[in-house]
């Protein structure tokens, strides 16, 4: 299974992956290709540790959807890599139908809470400013409704007394760390 990973970000849960490939824990899936909407994302410097392609893709012209020339781009770029699944880990743009359909049924993405709860951006701060005991993150299909699509799994998080929104981030973001290797290589053997 051919995994085409998008990012905007420091990129740890593209390492995640990458980490769980190595360690032959990611089932028949394999990492072909990196892209970022951002030219300066820590993400992109995985390429040249993991020995996977790692490439800027220009999002222009908007800025937190991807859509018109951007999008063209995009679907260029990620057609060439004949994905079998693509991953949005932490890429931060609203798709459109667009590039939807042309990946229809292979797009999955992460999101750190636990969806339908806290969609949309800062959803760790939104869990904890609202006070819940329990959140943690989600991996779902993706469809047009944002982080809307069918859930395929998700990890909890308790919040402990004495969290702050810095501790209650990094358990998260180590739940997603276990969470979305397990789903790819989970699909991978389908
Ligand atoms: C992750 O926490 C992911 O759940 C979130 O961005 C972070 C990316 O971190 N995604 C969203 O909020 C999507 N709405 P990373 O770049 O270190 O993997």
């Amino acid at each position: 299974m051919r995994v085409v990973i998008l990012g905007s970000g420091r990129g740890s849960n593209a390492e995640a992956i990458l980490a769980a490939q190595q360690a032959g824990r990611l089932g028949r899936a394999r990492v072909v290709q990196i892209f970022s909407d951002r030219p300066e994302a820590g993400i992109l410097a995985l390429g040249a540790r993991f020995g996977v392609p790692a490439a800027f893709v220009d999002p222009a012209p908007f800025k937190t959807k991807l859509e018109g020339e951007g999008e063209a781009r995009f679907i260029a770029a990620v057609s060439a890599a004949k994905p079998d699944l693509v991953v949005l880990a932490g890429f931060m743009r609203v798709l459109k139908p667009g590039f939807l359909n042309a990946f229809a049924g292979k797009i999955i993405n992460l999101h750190p809470s636990l969806l339908p709860s806290f969609p949309g951006l800062d959803a760790i701060g939104q869990a904890y400013r609202r006070g819940v005991k329990v959140t943690g993150c989600t991996v779902h299909a993706v469809t047009t409704e944002v982080d809307g699509g069918p859930i395929l799994d998700q990890a909890a998080v308790r919040v402990e007394p004495g969290d702050t929104l810095e501790s209650l981030t990094a358990r998260i973001h180590a739940a997603e760390h276990a969470l979305l290797p397990a789903v790819i290589a989970r699909l991978s053997e389908r």
